[in-house]
């Protein structure tokens, strides 16, 4: 019954078949690198992603997807994706997370894909955008959104056991966050800023050794969801509130039943034991190799984790073009 399906534990880590669905979206992404369409670059890698999710064993669900049905042809919200055998999944993808940074050749594009037993993802409808601030696992106590930039730092440093000023807080150059980083700077942080690409970002304030501390401020909804879906691999924790853009945003949201004020804590973005993560760099950045070609195939690396083991790897993979086409062909 699939009810208790669901309740059993997932014993396969699809985490590792994820590595093979974002090393085929940055691999086609990347042949668009630098063109300066970023919609070429997206749906290049949709295709890949949505073509090789196709071929892993799940009974799957896309929750988090590139919208609705009618606007997006495949990886919609809803779509179904698997052959129907259990696990019984939701899926978040995000094909290219840095779709301008791509198209114009930047650093630190990345394919990314996140899957966790079904029901277990939530992001709150119609409200697009997220404040987010989110830490590694030592200081995982430590953050509340709802208190100021300063005492979060301050709570960090502590966990930590070092100063406001060894911390790196990274944060998207956006002038929404004008206010808070003349704040971090006030209390003595430094700062990363980037242009786009949230998720990465997440993931290097959760890790440890990256260099970075927290990260704060505003970007996708989306995106929370699967920068928790990597904390919850890592052991980290992200706190998100939904930040509607205008008044219009707003009154839909809450016409539409959204809770403006609710605090989403890691596990109410992506809940359950089972969470698989995976990501590929498209263009090289500080977290990941993009793709290299090289004479009849490539080189990628991903990013690989697992809830349930808390096992963080990085996959180096040589792909031979020749062979990849004849399996392709066979099939
Ligand atoms: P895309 O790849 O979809 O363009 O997203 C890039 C990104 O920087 C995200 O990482 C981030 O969450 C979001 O855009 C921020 O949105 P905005 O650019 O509107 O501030």
């Amino acid at each position: 019954m699939a009810t208790q399906r669901t309740r059993q534990p997932i014993e396969r880590n699809l985490a590792m078949e994820l590595a093979r669905v974002t090393e085929a979206a940055a691999m086609a992404a990347v042949r668009h690198m630098g063109m300066g369409d970023k919609e070429l670059v997206d749906q290049a890698a949709v295709d890949a992603m949505r073509y090789t999710l196709g071929y892993v064993s799940m009974d799957g669900v896309v929750v988090i997807g590139e919208g609705e049905k009618d606007e997006a042809p495949m990886l919609y919200n809803g779509e179904v994706i698997g052959n129907g055998m259990p696990p019984e999944v939701d899926i978040a993808v995000d094909p290219i997370d840095g779709t301008t940074l791509l198209s114009k050749g930047l650093p630190g594009a990345v394919a990314v894909v996140a899957l966790s037993a079904r029901g277990t993802m939530n992001v709150p409808g119609n409200v697009f955008y997220m404040n987010k601030i989110a830490v590694g696992p030592d200081a995982r106590d430590a953050i509340d959104i709802e208190a100021g930039v300063t005492d979060n730092l301050r709570n960090v440093a502590e966990a930590k056991g070092c100063a406001v000023h060894d911390l790196t807080v990274i944060m998207l150059d956006r002038p929404r966050h004008n206010e808070m980083l003349a704040e971090v700077r006030e209390a003595g942080a430094r700062v990363k800023m980037i242009s786009d690409g949230d998720i990465v970002a997440g993931i290097q304030a959760a890790l440890p050794g990256t260099g970075v501390d927290m990260l704060l401020g505003i970007g996708g909804s989306p995106e929370a969801v699967l920068t928790a879906a990597a904390i919850r691999c890592i052991g980290g924790a992200i706190q998100c509130k939904p930040w509607p853009r205008d008044e219009a945003e707003r009154e839909r949201a809450i016409a539409d039943g959204v809770d403006l004020e609710k605090l989403y804590n890691t596990d109410d973005l992506v809940g359950g034991e089972d969470v698989f993560f995976s990501a590929t760099g498209a263009s090289t950045g500080d977290l990941l190799k993009g793709v290299r070609f090289m004479g009849g195939g490539a080189q990628t690396q991903s990013l690989v984790m697992r809830s349930r083991s808390g096992t963080v790897r990085w996959i180096d993979s040589i792909h031979d073009f020749s062979r990849l086409d004849k399996i392709r062909f066979e099939d």
